[in-house]
């Protein structure tokens, strides 16, 4: 036998296996083109078919502030950067755009800003409320690290969903990247959105300085530990004005790779293609939705906001006008005998209840 044979044996025997360690999820994650990656596609794909089926979620975006009080080293929209213009939008302004969503057919609306205490617990409970009164649809909240209070009230008002991304399971990274944020504030930020019946999304960021293989498979299993629901994996974009302004941008492979795992891993969660894997790589969602993914969330911000909400530069090149995007969605669906979800797309966990 010659050594590659040895080599796609083993591929294949740990793509087997009903459980993969960390060991097994490091290897994965370093195949390439020659070597295995097409079989882990596949077998990505094969899992996605089993516990998805056909449907791909939409998600509608809607970026409501982009005033944040954190300070992320890797984020455009951090409050150093003094040279972003800042917006927020007002409640008639939200509440037109979720209609918007609404009417496009979209089950799920996505409140997301940056760390903005402007908006009050009640401000957020109104807009809430007034969304889930008028339309039959999920609420998605990503809104940063707020109290276990606000958490409970959203709740209450009718939020359905929180996104909070844990960005590295590594303490040391998290602490670099963050500084005034703890790695374990976020956890428990986390566990509180669960207790709530929140259904829970976190994921990382890809590519990011100093980072390792074995740190994204432990970014894969920390989503495991905490049973998530969704699990965003995205690739980091260098942005202007930020101390990693002249940093690598992330290698787009190793995204739709650690897709592929973590469908393999994970099984039962919702997985997204972001608009940052798009900006990165103009074929993602095609790609991505072939390795794993589910879930595709157009942005509805309308003009001239969107062009602020600079988290990255270019964020904007893949999203053209609303319609026109949608329609170039269902399209590319299509294309690949795959269906948009007519239902809300709710976690896929039979028991989420449990960490
Ligand atoms: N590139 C890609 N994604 C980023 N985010 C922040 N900065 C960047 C960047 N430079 C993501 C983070 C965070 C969300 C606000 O945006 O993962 O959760």
């Amino acid at each position: 036998m010659f050594i590659s044979d040895y080599f796609m044996n083993a591929v294949t025997s740990i793509l087997n296996k009903n459980y993969l360690n960390k060991d097994d999820i490091i290897f994965l994650l370093k195949l390439n083109e020659e070597k295995g990656i097409g079989k882990l596609f596949c077998k990505a794909d094969q899992i996605r078919q089993k516990y998805c089926g056909n449907d791909v979620h939409l998600r509608g975006i809607i970026e409501l502030s982009n005033y944040c009080e954190q300070d992320c080293l890797y984020c455009g929209l951090r409050r150093g950067n003094k040279s972003l213009k800042r917006y927020r939008m007002s409640k008639n302004e939200i509440l037109d755009t979720a209609r918007r969503i609404y009417d496009a057919g979209l089950k799920t609306i996505v409140l997301q800003s940056g760390e903005d205490s402007w908006f009050s617990k009640a401000d957020l409970s109104e807009i809430i409320s007034s969304i889930k009164n008028e339309m039959d649809v999920a609420i998605t909240l990503s809104l940063g690290e707020r109290t276990a209070d606000e958490y409970e009230e959203w709740r209450k008002a009718g939020a359905d969903r929180y996104l909070l991304k844990h960005e590295t399971a590594n303490p040391r990274l998290y602490s670099m990247y963050h500084q005034r944020q703890k790695l374990t504030d976020r956890i428990k930020n986390l566990l509180q959105l669960k207790s709530l019946g929140y259904q829970v999304g976190s994921g990382n960021l890809i590519g990011l300085p100093h980072q390792t293989t074995e740190d994204i498979a432990d970014d894969i299993l920390i989503c495991k530990e905490l049973n998530v629901d969704m699990a965003s994996f995205s690739p980091f974009i260098p942005s202007p004005n930020t101390p990693y302004e002249n940093k690598n941008a992330a290698d787009p492979h190793l995204v739709f790779k650690t897709i592929a795992v973590t469908r393999i891993v994970l099984k039962d969660v919702h997985l997204p293609v972001t608009t940052a894997l798009s900006t990165l790589y103009p074929s993602a969602r095609e790609k991505a939705l072939k390795v794993g993914a589910n879930v595709i969330m157009p942005n509805f911000t309308p003009e001239p906001y969107r062009n602020y909400y600079l988290i990255y530069p270019n964020k904007n090149r893949i999203e053209s006008v609303p319609d026109e995007m949608i329609s170039s969605v269902k399209k590319l669906v299509n294309s690949l005998g795959r269906n948009i979800g007519v239902t809300r797309g709710d976690s896929l966990k039979q028991n989420r209840i449990s960490v």
